[in-house]
């Protein structure tokens, strides 16, 4: 039986490579796709998302857009660390095809919920940006946070941020409401940059996708080779690009790929803290652990998986 899948995208290079990952997986059924703010705008990302169904063969999957903002927020501007990692378009300035399809007109929020309600347990929900989306779906309905298995990549437990000396970027963008997700959600599994700068990917696999010579493989190749050229600048002491997005598929289909540390965990959000991941101090007895974290990876398996399953997508 497959497992039924939403990705939460804001759609962004390594988020692309996460909607490849997942349509690559014959384990997964992807039912649907939410758009956030994040790398791009809602509007970019979800256009994006749309347009990319399209590219690789599945022009069926409805996108649903998100807030636009974070709630405790009136407004999002693009970062120019975004821009500079993703480009202005959100994949490296490739050429993306006009989409045909429009994004639904049901809210995100309301399609995650009923999502939950419908398939319980056999749905894998992947938010793969800021944590508003899922915030505002527990704000809705309280037995979301009960009843959704969550697969999110974000955070950094045992190393350094990414935006700040202590905050990852998904984080970063809405402190408060992953805070409100680790706080209420049963069951949450965190791939975070503990795991996620972990497993590169170099301009050696990129060259295997442009070789195919697919319009597939061509825009995956040029998109990634952007997204490498700006970890060169910024981070050249891990000689690839982060996969950080498609990681967090991985272990969807399968945990196996990482080791877990079980932990309570919650956000800071005030002065120089803010967007810290680390343990609450208020839940360290509870003997129910509500997060797992991912504390190592099989980077080896995970890369070859993330090739096979990639390169099989775009050959067609
Ligand atoms: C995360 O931030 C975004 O830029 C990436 O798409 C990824 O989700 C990594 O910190
Ligand atoms: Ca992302």
């Amino acid at each position: 039986m497959t497992t039924k899948i939403i990705l939460d995208l804001d759609t962004g290079i390594d988020d692309a490579l996460a909607l490849a990952y997942a349509l690559g997986s014959p384990e997964l059924e992807l039912i649907g796709v939410t758009g956030t703010y994040g790398n791009v705008l809602v509007e970019t990302g979800t256009r994006n998302a749309l347009a990319l169904l399209e590219l690789f063969g599945s022009p069926d999957v409805p996108v649903f857009a998100g807030p636009t903002h974070a709630s405790t927020r009136d407004s999002f501007e693009v970062l120019p660390i975004s821009e500079f990692i993703h480009g202005k378009n959100g994949v490296g300035e490739a050429v993306l095809a006009e989409p045909t399809a429009q994004v639904q007109e049901k809210s995100a929020v309301d399609f995650l919920i009923e999502s939950v309600r419908e398939h319980g347990d056999n749905l894998v929900i992947v938010p793969t940006g800021p944590s508003t989306t899922i915030a505002a779906a527990i704000d809705a309905d309280p037995s979301f946070a009960e009843n959704a298995r969550i697969v999110m990549m974000g955070g950094a437990l045992t190393v350094p941020g990414n935006v700040s000396p202590v905050a990852e970027a998904n984080v970063n963008q809405d402190p408060e409401a992953t805070d409100r997700l680790f706080r209420t959600a049963a069951d949450v599994t965190m791939i975070g940059l503990d795991v996620t700068l972990q497993t590169l990917l170099t301009y050696e696999e990129t060259a295997q996708w442009r070789a195919l010579g697919t319009p597939g493989g061509d825009f995956l190749a040029e998109a990634t080779d952007y997204y490498i050229r700006s970890y060169e600048t910024n981070s050249p002491h891990l000689g690839g690009c982060g996969l950080h997005d498609p990681l967090a598929v991985g272990v969807a289909v399968d945990p196996s790929l990482v080791e877990l540390f079980d932990v309570n965990l919650k956000v800071d959000t005030e002065g120089a803290l803010r967007g810290r991941v680390i343990a609450d101090e208020t839940r360290l007895n509870d003997p129910v652990k509500t997060a797992h974290v991912a504390i190592n990876v099989d980077k080896e398996r995970f890369v070859s998986e993330f090739m096979r399953r990639i390169t099989g997508l775009v050959s067609r």
